[in-house]
């Protein structure tokens, strides 16, 4: 695990810079989500085209010694006051400190999200860290979550992994660039 060199956390003090990812970051992403359990791993390649093609909707976060987060989404092409966040990854040694929904936030406080008004994830029964965070976007967003089976284990996952469950989170005014003044 690495530790941060950069001090500690907290309103003034936090080390991160959210930024819209790049084409250069596609590597550093692919390792953070290797390294981030239970996360489903990509290619290089899938990364890239997060990177670039889906860049104003995901977010990643930077100290002095690399890349800490990353949210990757995208706007639902036959909803598009839906933001769809596909995975959130945060290095072990950043966690526990606001970093996931601040990137979450970041995104939806952009241009892009002006129209947005509900924002969908798939969780696993068991991932409770990802539950909690989902949660705590949706009470910041003064909005309710409601979950339902979207993928089955046997059914959609050759029983080759655990069933994921489709939040809703919605319907909110989008105040998240507030929230993300507020949390800076
Ligand atoms: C899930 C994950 C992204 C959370 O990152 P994080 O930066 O630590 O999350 P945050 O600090 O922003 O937490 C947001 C909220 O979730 C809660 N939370 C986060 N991790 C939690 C945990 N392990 N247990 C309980 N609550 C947790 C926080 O307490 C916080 O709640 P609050 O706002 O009410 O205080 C991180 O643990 C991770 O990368 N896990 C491995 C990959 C994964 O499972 N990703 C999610 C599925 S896509």
């Amino acid at each position: 695990m690495r530790t941060l060199s950069t001090g500690t956390f907290g309103p003034g003090s936090n080390p991160f810079v959210i930024d819209t990812p790049s084409a250069t970051d596609g590597s550093e992403v692919n390792d953070l989500i290797a390294n981030c359990q239970p996360l489903d791993e990509n290619s290089v390649y899938c990364n890239l085209l997060q990177c670039t093609h889906f860049a104003s909707t995901s977010a990643i976060a930077k100290a002095n010694d690399g890349v800490y987060g990353f949210v990757s989404g995208y706007i639902v092409p036959e909803a598009p006051h839906r933001l769809f966040i596909w995975q959130v990854a945060v290095d072990e040694a950043a966690r526990g400190h606001g970093l996931a929904k601040r990137m979450i936030l970041d995104i939806l406080s952009r241009p892009v999200c002006e129209d947005v008004t509900e924002l969908h994830t798939t969780i696993t029964p068991s991932n409770s860290a990802s539950q909690a965070l989902f949660s705590s976007v949706a009470d910041s967003l003064d909005t309710k979550a409601e979950s339902k089976l979207v993928f089955d284990r046997n059914r959609h996952l050759d029983g080759a992994h655990e069933s994921e469950h489709l939040w809703i989170i919605g319907p909110f005014d989008n105040m998240a660039e507030e929230l993300v003044k507020k949390a800076a």
